[in-house]
């Protein structure tokens, strides 16, 4: 080969790991941060694969910059989990002033103050970003995590690491360990110029700050984020090594004086000045620099906070009062019906699209028959739509004055759309559903999906098309296939990755996340399940109650005698009712479930239970009785407290109870404890366990 023929390929195959380079730059930056994908996996491996190949043919390309050797690009285009010290919580939402005067009360009662009792409350603007978690130690910036589920999120360091206005390094007096939780948002101008930026490269603008804010966190690359300009106000505190602060404004007001950045704040006391405070900021709103979408308020007195406590994922004493939803007017075009893995039968909306908040909506949720009926809704009608936040858009009313005559009235199916099951509405209820249990393929679908959602087994690389494919096709099945997968893969001539839009790294990808979900908590096993009435919370006190699965089976199938103790028992716990009992004893009497549940258990390890962390506390793990009238606290109050230090709080004695706990004037549980020879404390005797 003479030399200048060899340069001239050199020459060409330098241009061509070029251009292949900044496509693939490209489609990363598409595929993270605008979640619009340029090309399906299986092209993207094709050119990640040639330009393998050419750098192996010439090392002297591979440059710094070149993909292959970008950091912190994992091959599962992912981030790495991490388990959050403190749980990360959520916020439960107010939207009138009767709703605020509802918070105020239940914080009244709960903590059994008079109606003139005044609280104060600490209201701060709700950044429309997205939340982080900062850890400190050593007062050093050691990790900066998402929210995630709330339990766990992902490491964002390296691109938190960029944003100017977080400090890497904490002053002395801050305490060496600590936890800053807060907003990572874009501004108005930043988003402006930035959108500008995309528009004259030809790449897709953001919908909204927030997006453009988690895009940009969320990209593989920290050098992309560094260009982007985000912020962050902190606003509360997840660990730290001793406690700081007795007040939400002495917390925030520490924050800032380390150095982390925040937004005013204003002490309210009563409904007049939350009122105020709140048409203020809904004036102010357009001209703040940043998004927000509500206000929250926080309890200031720390001791009343930690009095109040939690309700599964959100603080009693904290709640947003949403900014009112935006709305806008579209046309009906058709009424569907949609199945769910229950086989409820919802009415959806299938509208003229049309953008509300810089997002385009094309479906709005009818919720059921009556609804409308009630609003008088028909196919063509013009119609007004709302959309607040993650909730799912709604028809508010209807511009009856814009009819034309031509609108459809929408009758109720006789028949599931799916599989043509009958259609039942039982007496008293108000949603229709499919009677095809598990023959109706959507009905089996829509439980896949669930199976595999966040809260459940949270399989990332199994959405929602997937799962349909793979059903189509026969692959998958019922939850249990999900875990032999592999394994059917290895022995089958068409494998995964040939298939549409596949390639060998994603079906790598694939094994490895469901790989990783082996191993599941009992709550979040219980809550793939899907079991009607069944949530997240429940799924929780199942878990508590009876700490293993096969313990859960075994008591469900016991439960089926009405009489029985195991019946007595489910019934005992909290928010279980007749009718929740029965989906789940129906559950289990199903023979179809037990075998799949058989062939899970199988393939997965299902951890016992835990208590978190209350391991120290007399009541951890011990089921209590309240009976009678409590004088230094609500009744409330006491079993949210026992809760908290992991006790199951039980309705009624059994001989599965552990504690009666009696104030005065008990009544026939304290009978009932003594026959049955259970432990009963006094008031007294219990505030000394929970002070401990
Ligand atoms: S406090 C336990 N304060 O809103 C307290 N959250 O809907 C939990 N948010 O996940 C959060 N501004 O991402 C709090 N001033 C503020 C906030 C705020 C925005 C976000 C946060 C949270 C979500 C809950």
């Amino acid at each position: 080969m003479s030399a200048s023929l060899f340069d001239f390929d050199f020459e060409d195959t330098k241009a061509r790991h070029k251009s292949l380079s900044e496509k693939i730059r490209s489609a990363d930056v598409a595929y993270y941060s605008e979640d619009v994908p340029l090309m399906d996996d299986g092209e993207y491996d094709k050119l990640r694969r040639e330009l393998e190949e050419i750098e192996k043919r010439y090392p002297k390309l591979v440059t710094k910059d070149s993909p292959t050797q970008s950091v912190g690009v994992s091959p599962s285009r992912g981030f790495k989990k991490v388990k959050h010290a403190v749980p990360m919580l959520s916020l439960s939402n107010v939207f009138s002033e009767e709703d605020v005067e509802g918070f105020f009360d239940k914080i009244r009662r709960f903590l059994g103050l008079d109606e003139n009792t005044l609280i104060e409350l600490v209201a701060e603007p709700k950044i429309d970003g997205l939340s982080c978690s900062l850890r400190y130690e050593k007062h050093r910036l050691v990790l900066a995590a998402t929210r995630g589920d709330g339990s766990e999120g992902e490491d964002i360091t390296a691109n938190v690491k960029t944003i100017s206005c977080i400090p890497q390094i904490l002053p002395e007096d801050a305490p060496e360990l600590l936890e800053v939780r807060g907003e990572i948002y874009m501004g108005s101008d930043a988003f402006e110029k930035l959108n500008a930026a995309q528009k004259e490269s030809g790449k897709e603008c953001f919908a909204n700050p927030r997006n453009a804010a988690a895009g940009s966190v969320r990209q593989l690359d920290s050098s992309v984020t560094a260009m982007r300009e985000l912020g962050f106000f902190g606003y509360g505190v997840g660990e730290a090594g001793y406690k700081f602060y007795d007040t939400q404004i002495e917390l925030r007001e520490k924050l800032e004086q380390w150095g982390i950045p925040g937004t005013s704040y204003k002490i309210c006391s009563s409904l007049k000045e939350i009122m105020d405070n709140y048409n203020s900021l809904l004036e102010q709103r357009m001209f703040l620099g940043f998004d927000i979408d509500g206000i929250v308020y926080k309890v200031n007195d720390l001791t009343l906070q930690e009095r109040l406590g939690f309700i599964s994922r959100s603080p009693r004493w904290a709640t947003a009062h949403k900014f009112p939803a935006e709305q806008a007017v579209t046309r009906i075009n058709a009424i569907d019906i949609q199945v769910g893995r229950t086989g409820a039968l919802t009415p959806v909306a299938r509208l003229e699209p049309i953008t509300v908040g810089g997002v385009v909506v094309s479906n709005a949720t009818l919720h059921n028959e009556d609804e409308i009926v009630r609003k008088d809704i028909r196919i063509g009608d013009t119609v007004v739509i709302q959309r607040a936040g993650d909730v799912i858009p709604q028809v508010v009313r209807v511009l009856t004055e814009k009819r034309n005559g031509s609108e459809q009235i929408f009758h109720p199916l006789e028949t599931c759309p799916e599989c043509g099951a009958h259609a039942v509405r039982e007496e008293g209820e108000v949603v229709r559903r499919c009677a095809g249990g598990l023959t109706c393929p959507k009905q089996a679908v829509e439980r896949l999906k669930h199976f595999v959602s966040r809260l459940a087994f949270d399989i990332d690389g199994l959405g929602d098309k997937i799962i349909q494919s793979f059903w189509d096709d026969g692959l998958i099945k019922n939850p249990a296939d999900i875990f032999t997968l592999e394994k059917r893969n290895k022995e089958s001539s068409t494998s995964i990755c040939t298939r549409e839009g596949w390639g060998d790294l994603s079906e790598k990808n694939l094994f490895e996340s469901i790989n990783n979900c082996r191993k599941i908590s009992l709550n979040r096993f219980i809550y793939a399940l899907g079991i009607r009435q069944i949530g997240e919370a429940t799924a929780k006190r199942l878990a508590a109650t009876y700490g293993t699965i096969d313990s859960l089976q075994a008591s469900m199938i016991s439960a089926c005698e009405q009489e029985s103790e195991a019946y007595n028992n489910l019934l005992s716990i909290e928010d279980i009712g007749p009718v929740a009992a029965s989906d789940l004893i129906a559950f289990f009497a199903e023979e179809h479930n037990l075998d799949v549940l058989a062939q899970l258990k199988e393939h997965l390890h299902i951890e016992t239970y835990t208590q978190p962390n209350h391991a120290h506390s007399v009541i951890a793990g011990k089921t209590v009785v309240f009976t009678g009238t409590l004088i230094q606290m609500t009744r409330a109050e006491a079993k949210a407290k026992a809760e908290s230090l992991g006790a199951k709080v039980a309705g009624s004695v059994s001989n599965k109870t552990d504690y009666v706990v009696a104030g005065e004037n008990p009544g026939s549980k304290y009978q009932n404890a003594q026959k049955l020879g259970v432990p009963i404390i006094n008031e007294e005797e219990f505030k000394k366990i929970i002070a401990k």
